[in-house]
C-alpha cells in the first residue's frame, strides 16, 4: 500500500497567483507586450501546489507548461486578467507576479492598420486597471496580498511607495535592469518590503525564491494573517 503524502503546510488553502505578461491588441495582427517570461510566477504556483494548496494561476501568454496540479486560467489582456482573478476569489492569499501592461490602445482598430503614405498612426493609449490595487482594496480582499515591484533603478524606494499605494501586505522587489539578467533568466535577487522593514535575500534560483516565499505565506497564514 502507498503511504498517504504528508499534508503540506498550505493544505486546505486557496492561493491565487498571476504570472507572465499581458498582451494588449493594437489591431488583429499587432499587440503591446513585455519581456516577462512567467518563470517566477509559475514557480510560485508550483511551489504552492507542492505545499498542498489549491492554486489558481492566471497567466498571460508564456512559453511554459502549465504547472502540475494547478488550475491555470489563460488570458491575454489586463482586463481579462482582472476578471479571471475576481472570478477566482475568495482566496487565502494572492501573489501578483504578472507584468501587467500598464497601457492599452484606446480603441482596437478592428482591422489591420494600413500604411497610408501620411506617416505612422498616432496610437492613443489608456491606462489598464491595476489588478493588485483593485483586489487589495476590494471587499473580497484575501487576508494576505503580495505584490511585486520590477524596477530598473531606486528599487527599494519605488517598492516602499508601491506597498503604500497598492495597499498590499508585502512587496517582492527586484532589479530587472538588463545587466541583472532577471528577465527571462533562471535566477532572482529579491528584497521583501513590508511594514516591518526590508529583508534582502541572496541571489537564488527562481524555484528557490518561490519555495521560500511559499514558506513565508504558510507561516503568515498560520499566524492568522
Ligand atoms: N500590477 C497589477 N496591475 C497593473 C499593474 C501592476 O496588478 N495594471 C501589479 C504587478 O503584478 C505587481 C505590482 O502591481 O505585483 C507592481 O507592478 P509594477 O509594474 O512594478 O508597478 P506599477 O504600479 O505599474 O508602476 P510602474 O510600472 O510605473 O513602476
Ligand atoms: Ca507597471
Amino acid at each position: 500500500a502507498q503511504l498517504a503524502p504528508e499534508p503540506g503546510p498550505l493544505k486546505g488553502r486557496h492561493i491565487l497567483v498571476t504570472s507572465g505578461p499581458t498582451r494588449e491588441p493594437i489591431d488583429p495582427v499587432r499587440y503591446i507586450a513585455n519581456h516577462s517570461s512567467g518563470k517566477q510566477g509559475h514557480a510560485i504556483a508550483a511551489a504552492a501546489a507542492a505545499a498542498g494548496a489549491r492554486v489558481t494561476l492566471v497567466s498571460g501568454p508564456v512559453r511554459l507548461d502549465d504547472p502540475d496540479g494547478v488550475d491555470v486560467v489563460h488570458i491575454e489582456t489586463a482586463r481579462e486578467m482582472l476578471a479571471a482573478c475576481e472570478a477566482a476569489l475568495p482566496a487565502d492569499a494572492a501573489v501578483f507576479a504578472a507584468a501587467v501592461a500598464d497601457w492599452r490602445v484606446a480603441r482596437d482598430a478592428g482591422q489591420k492598420i494600413k500604411k497610408t503614405g501620411d506617416g505612422p498612426p498616432a496610437l492613443a493609449l489608456v491606462e489598464n486597471p491595476d489588478i493588485l490595487a483593485t483586489i487589495s482594496r476590494s471587499i473580497s480582499r484575501p487576508p494576505l496580498v503580495i505584490g511585486f515591484a520590477a524596477e530598473t533603478e531606486h528599487v527599494l524606494d519605488h517598492a516602499k511607495a508601491k506597498l503604500k499605494r497598492k495597499g498590499c501586505d508585502l512587496i517582492v522587489a527586484n532589479d530587472v535592469s538588463p545587466e541583472s539578467g532577471v528577465m527571462g533568466g533562471e535566477r532572482n535577487r529579491v528584497h521583501l518590503v513590508s511594514a516591518a522593514g526590508v529583508e534582502s535575500w541572496p541571489d537564488l534560483s527562481k524555484d528557490e525564491v518561490a519555495r521560500r516565499l511559499v514558506a513565508r505565506i504558510a507561516a503568515q497564514l498560520g499566524e492568522g494573517a
